[in-house]
């Protein structure tokens, strides 16, 4: 079953039992605790919190999406056969308050675990025709430290057991950091997970936002939501990888004719080159579509970072230049009828060959300079990168491996950080501590253009305040 199928089939079973189907978010949020969309449930965060109103929204307290996530932990890792930075996310979700918890009933009322699951389950080996015998799962095995105590999910686990008959051997127990969810260093609503495994391999993921996590005053609290709901994730990528029986993502109906086109164009055969291209320049596609743009801050520093590595080694293995071109031709013929955003293909490369251009100049120089040294710390690394504009996963890549033996990325990220500090105090002083730059540090990377975009926006947030005021008072 190829991946078109299980999008379609994803989505009707859900808007069968009542789920309204609602398009992906941009991968650049509304949330500005969030640098990119990591996940499905961001743009549905106020329906969990009871701020917006799902049925005068959705029409159903039940919705279904296919969501557009960029995930990184580490630029380092893609290229291997389960790490990518882009994927899509298949989810259900549900906002209380609870009405009728049973999988039977296809309403539009809020459901709880014992629907969740039972639907999870019945799509996978029902829907997807798995074999049951090739299921297993997790639940919450519960939490205590001397401050907070959170208790094991046994409703789940008798669910599983009872209702679904999965044999107990095959349901297990773990902690707070592989079966809880939560906002990571902000608060939000938050719960235990049950994850389902194929063969071993986790392909979904089911929260039951129970809590709503306070980090207030650097202590953490977790209070019951009055209305629980239901937030779950399933990578399309890893899902169709398992269903077509691949090794990896890489060789999915997803990628497959990405990858062959790098490899037309540039014939290597080296995996892990191929992957990374592939997995960069879609990803970027994706990044550029939504409005982004390479910067030397926040969100634009990733997309600047992916396209500064897909250049560096079209450089050093004398890859054929018209490549970006022809790629996202080929990731938009895959992908625009599902995010039409992504017809406009001339844009798209046009970003990416201008941040080529500027990049160009100065990446060789860069080169050259790197091989000077015999071994680098991370102020060092640090200066290669504000001189050259190398990031730190091409210094690591590209320097002799002694010279990066006492290399490591805190001591680089110090750097950055204190950089950064720096230029923002400059911004401050020199606008008399407005505010106007106060958040993106980098002055010197704004144009004329830009700046008078930020003052008029800026004065415009100044008379809208002042309005807001004036009507609601102070
Ligand atoms: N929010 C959860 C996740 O990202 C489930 O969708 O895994």
């Amino acid at each position: 079953m190829g991946s078109r199928e299980i999008r379609k089939k994803f989505l009707d079973f859900f808007q069968e039992r009542g789920h309204s189907i609602v398009p992906s978010s941009s991968l650049i949020p509304n949330d500005p605790s969030l640098l990119l969309t990591t996940a499905g449930m961001q743009q549905f965060k106020p329906y969990f919190t009871g701020e917006l109103n799902p049925i005068s929204d959705f029409g159903s307290r039940r919705t279904a999406s296919i969501q557009k996530c960029f995930r990184i932990n580490d630029l380092e890792e893609i290229g291997d056969n389960t790490h990518l930075s882009f994927f899509e996310m298949l989810g259900n979700f549900s906002f209380g308050p609870i009405g009728k918890d049973d999988p039977e009933h296809f309403g539009k009322d809020g459901y709880f675990k014992k629907s969740a699951i039972i639907w999870a389950y019945q799509f996978i080996t029902k829907t997807l025709d798995v074999e049951p015998e090739r299921i297993s799962v997790s639940i919450f095995g519960g939490y205590a430290d001397s401050r907070l105590r959170i208790s094991k999910d046994e409703e789940s686990r008798r669910i599983w057991l009872e209702e679904v008959g999965i044999p107990a051997e095959k349901i297990t127990g773990r902690g707070r950091e592989d079966n809880f969810w939560g906002p990571t260093g902000s608060e939000g609503p938050c719960g235990p997970t049950t994850e389902i495994y194929i063969d071993g391999v986790e392909v979904w993921n089911l929260v039951f936002n129970e809590y709503y996590c306070r980090t207030g005053g650097g202590e953490e609290k977790l209070e019951k939501l009055e209305n629980p709901g239901v937030d779950t994730g399933m990578g399309l990528e890893r899902l169709t990888a398992v269903l077509e029986n691949q090794e990896d993502v890489f060789s999915t109906d997803l990628f497959q004719p990405i990858t062959s086109k790098i490899l037309e164009l540039t014939r290597i055969q080296d995996n892990r080159l191929i992957r990374i291209q592939g997995d960069h320049l879609r990803a970027a596609s994706f990044l550029i579509a939504d409005s982004l743009r390479p910067e030397n801050k926040g969100a634009g520093y990733i997309l600047r970072r992916l396209l500064r590595r897909i250049l560096a080694y079209q450089i050093k293995y004398d890859i054929h230049q018209g490549l970006a071109e022809e790629t996202v031709k080929i990731v938009s013929q895959q992908y625009s009828p599902f995010y039409p955003e992504l017809r406009d293909t001339k844009t798209i490369v046009k970003v990416m060959e201008d941040e080529e251009a500027a990049f160009q100049k100065t990446i060789t120089k860069g080169l050259e300079e790197l091989n000077k040294f015999s071994s680098l710390d991370g102020s060092q690394a640090f200066h290669l990168y504000e001189t050259f504009g190398l990031p730190f996963e091409l210094i690591k890549e590209f320097a002799r491996p002694e010279t990066i033996k006492n290399l490591n990325r805190e001591e680089f990220e110090k750097e950055f950080i204190t950089h950064q500090e720096k230029s923002r105090q400059g911004a401050e002083k020199k606008f008399g501590g407005h505010g106007l730059f106060l958040d993106t540090g980098e002055l010197k990377a704004l144009d004329k253009k830009e700046y008078e975009k930020v003052v008029s926006l800026h004065t415009v947030t100044h008379l809208l305040h002042q309005a807001l005021r004036d009507v609601l008072g102070q």
